[in-house]
């Protein structure tokens, strides 16, 4: 393992920490430190040798927080139709892993969609932010265009916004808007802030539309944008950033 690395974020003394995050050399953090320059947590650091956890702990030179650029991967795949969005599949269908590119970094999906529905898809291997984005808690909004048959009626898009009645009880209000209307088949453009089972296809069979075809255009901040069908890429830390700061781990030092 190169020495700038700590991807078991284990405790490690806060020079060694603030030199791994290019703010000065080891010898260069002790005198941050001497000069009352550092905080951890917020309270002044005095002892030369405090410990710091990465990933947990903030640690802030001249109130400004230090980030040491994680490890991680953080990837978007745009699924195509035909593969289960998992990495491995019991019953041996067609996964996403055979669209992944090389990587040593054990990825896993953040979220399912299901094996028809197409788009954004999350691949990472932070455990912690995946967790979060996929717990309710925190409602990640999801973008979906879906092609329904017929001609939804305002009164249909207001049913979805307010929330619908299902099996495993009621929707969340969620935002419903006309794409494009035609005679026999029309466009929805949905968010919603839950990640239940078939949802949106549920919910629009529960208002009377059958579900054509299901697209996600876009996870939390993250928007799908031109990237085509079966093809992947990683996000830029300006997007890494924003859905950290989405999952509630915004004081995060990575
Ligand atoms: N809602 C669905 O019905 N299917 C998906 O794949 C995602 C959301």
């Amino acid at each position: 393992m190169p020495p700038s690395q700590n991807p078991t974020n284990s405790e490690e003394r806060i020079n060694k920490f603030l030199a791994r995050a290019g703010v000065a050399s080891r010898r260069g953090a002790e005198e941050l430190i001497s000069a009352g320059r550092v905080r951890l947590n917020g309270s002044l650091v005095t002892e030369l040798g405090t410990k710091v956890i990465p990933g947990r702990d903030i640690v802030e030179v001249d109130g400004a927080a230090v980030r040491v650029r994680s490890d991680r991967m953080y990837m978007i795949l745009n699924k195509p139709a035909g593969h289960v969005s998992t990495l491995n599949d019991p019953q041996g269908r067609r996964t996403v892993a055979e669209l992944m590119p090389e990587t040593d970094h054990r990825l896993f999906n953040v979220g399912r969609l299901d094996m028809d529905t197409t788009g954004i898809l999350l691949l990472t291997d932070d455990g912690e932010l995946a967790h979060r984005l996929m717990h309710p808690r925190y409602h990640v909004s999801k973008e979906y265009l879906a092609t329904v048959a017929g001609r939804p009626t305002e009164d249909v898009l207001k049913q979805i916004r307010s929330g619908i009645e299902l099996d495993d009880g009621p929707t969340r209000p969620a935002e419903a808007d006309i794409e494009r209307l035609g005679d026999t088949t029309s466009v929805i453009r949905l968010v919603i802030r839950e990640g239940r089972k078939r949802q949106v296809r549920r919910m629009l069979a529960a208002v009377g539309h059958r579900v054509l075809a299901l697209h996600r255009v876009r996870f939390g901040p993250i928007d799908l944008g031109e990237l085509k069908l079966g093809e992947t890429r990683e996000l830029t830390d300006a997007e890494t950033e924003a859905l950290i700061a989405n999952a509630g781990l915004g004081g995060r030092v990575e």
